[in-house]
């Protein structure tokens, strides 16, 4: 079954085509990051317009890289839930409009499902159950997947999300939009037991993560030493992004420890636009190696925002009986 995946929540434009949720036929990203570096930060209101733009390109292009036209597509999947809710809306109006002059059934597809679902175009093998870690600019959830369409959330983040986070760090260093990739390799040059920031804990439920002590920490940190008349830069801009990553990192993974003291031994699979984080994987392939659990990583084309990943959950939802109605609606929130 060939179905072609639209994802237009946050700042990508992507269309992909991937054949029953396994095998990638082709995959198109139109990255708007050069616009809304302008900003610092993504501008809802001009996601929504490039996606306007960008819609038709994109979708053309990943039936053209496919080699196939509209008639050899057997559904479209789109993602509906959760993101900028005019982004959101400019992809999901589309797939509609596409649904219903060709015939072919839409596919409502949850982001989070999507980003777990990226590890099935690249791990043959993988199949549920397993513990997803979805990491990205808007989520941090530890989610257990029972089966393809069988979902339990076990950890959620109290209040940011990991790049949040990440990338607050990286505009208070200085470094460009976006700055989780930027922080991830000036880290890696720096001291990290030079600041010790605290890891924060939720009362009560240890697999919950919290990151927004952490982001206020880093932000004190740069301004008070700006005040000192410090220059944020070299070795102390290094440090500060290595001191960081590692309470980031820490975080993370005490909610995971957490969850493999208790919980089964399932297999870990990583997931989202975080999980492109080399300081985070490492630490993740440890544990999971000293816990003797699987460890699944996609590649960093698959970590962030795409299309395959729309594409190759929404097979498993389609064999689940879900088609979208044509009064479907998009949501900004998780819970959708
Ligand atoms: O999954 P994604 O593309 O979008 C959302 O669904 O949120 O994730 C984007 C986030 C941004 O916060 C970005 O800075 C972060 O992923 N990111 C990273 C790295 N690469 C991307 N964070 C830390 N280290 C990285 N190498
Ligand atoms: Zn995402």
């Amino acid at each position: 079954m060939r179905i072609l995946g639209i994802e237009s929540s946050c700042d990508e434009t992507a269309a992909a085509v991937v054949e029953d949720g396994r095998k990638t036929l082709s995959s198109v990203v139109a990255s708007q990051v050069d616009i809304h570096a302008l900003y610092g930060g993504v501008v809802p209101e001009i996601a929504s317009r490039a996606h306007t733009e960008a819609l038709c390109t994109v979708v053309n292009e990943a039936l053209e890289k496919a080699g196939l036209t509209m008639a050899d597509i057997d559904a479209i999947a789109v993602t509906y839930a959760p993101g900028l809710i005019g982004a959101l809306l400019t992809g999901l109006s589309f797939a509609k409009g596409l649904s219903y002059s060709s015939g072919k059934p839409l596919i409502p597809v949850h982001h989070i499902r999507g980003h777990i679902a990226a590890n099935y175009v690249v791990f043959e093998e993988l199949k549920p159950p397993f513990i997803g870690l979805v990491v990205s600019g808007g989520h941090t959830s530890l989610i257990k997947v029972k089966d393809y369409t069988d979902f339990e959330t076990v950890g959620v983040t109290r209040d940011d999300a990991a790049g949040e986070a990440f990338d607050k760090a990286a505009r208070v260093l200085g470094l460009p939009y976006p700055g989780g990739a930027h922080m991830d390799k000036l880290a890696a040059q720096g001291d990290k037991k030079r600041f010790a920031f605290t890891v924060s804990k939720v009362d009560n439920a240890p697999f919950d993560f919290s990151f927004s002590g952490l982001k206020t920490a880093v932000i004190n940190l740069v301004h008070t030493m700006e005040m000192r008349g410090e220059k944020i830069e070299g070795e102390l801009k290094a440090d500060i992004a290595a001191s960081f990553t590692k309470a980031a990192v820490k975080t993370v993974s005490r909610g995971v420890e957490a969850f493999y003291a208790e919980g089964e031994k399932l297999p870990l699979v990583l997931s989202g636009g975080v999980a492109a984080n080399s300081h985070l994987r490492a630490a993740l392939k440890e544990i999971t190696e000293r816990l003797g659990v699987g460890f699944y990583v996609p590649p960093l084309s698959l970590c962030g925002d795409n299309a395959q990943m729309i594409a190759a959950q929404a097979y498993y939802e389609f064999l689940a009986g879900k088609i979208a109605p044509l009064d479907q609606n998009a949501y900004a929130c998780m819970e959708a």
